[in-house]
């Protein structure tokens, strides 16, 4: 199996999503370390439920950026991570931690990508009036919410939607989206050309629901 680190903020909905995935004695990773910036994030009492290590580093605590990535990248190599996983991680990630994980470490973002990266996702669809939203999980390169894209799901836009319902349905989709691109990634079934990943799997890596 595949040793995966997930580096998490909040609420740890998609971490939980994984950490059920890996529990498939089939599924080809498993969860070894869950990473957190902020201490009293629901995500870690959901690593400690599932019996995974986890580590609290507080930003405010390290001089730089580059600082606070090193020490990450420290626990995580201790771990003997081979695959990192940000999992509703807000923090910006410096390019010589992106660097250090090229190909290696995977993001899931609320939006189809290219369209709304950054935040407020689900506001900024209802704003833009597009009939379809979704989520994407991609390799992460250094330019934010950017890098070849493994999985996408989208859902319908409806017309009395809410930021949280559409957000809800979104969500949901995200903890299918994500167990889906990590087992395409563990067992190699991901090949990048340029920013074009090539992904063996039905569909092509689309997950469209109604
Ligand atoms: C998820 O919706 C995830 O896609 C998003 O934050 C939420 C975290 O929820 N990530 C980003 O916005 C990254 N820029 P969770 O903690 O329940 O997984």
């Amino acid at each position: 199996k595949k040793r995966v680190g997930v580096l998490v903020s909040g609420r740890g909905s998609n971490l939980q999503a994984l950490l059920d995935a890996c529990a498939d004695p089939a599924f080809p990773a498993e969860i070894v370390l869950v990473v957190s910036n902020v201490a009293n994030a629901y995500a870690l009492e959901r690593a400690a439920t599932a019996g995974v290590p986890s580590v609290t580093l507080s930003h405010k605590s390290f001089a730089s950026r580059e600082d606070f990535d090193a020490a990450m990248d420290a626990h995580l190599r201790q771990a003997g991570v081979e695959i990192v996983c940000l999992a509703g991680f807000m923090r910006l990630l410096s390019a010589g931690f992106v660097q250090s994980w090229d190909q290696r470490m995977i993001n899931i973002h609320p939006s189809l990508l290219p369209s709304f990266k950054g935040l407020h996702t689900h506001a900024r669809a209802l704003e833009a009036g597009v009939k379809l939203h979704g989520c994407t999980v991609h390799l992460v390169t250094p330019d934010l919410d950017d890098g070849p894209i493994i999985v996408q799901a989208a859902v319908p836009v409806l017309a009395d939607d809410t930021e949280d319902a559409l957000a809800a349905r979104v969500l949901e989709q995200e903890h299918k989206a994500y167990p889906l691109a990590l087992r395409l990634i563990a067992e190699g079934r991901v090949a990048v050309d340029g920013n074009r990943a090539k992904v063996e799997a039905p569909g092509f890596g689309a997950l469209v629901n109604p």
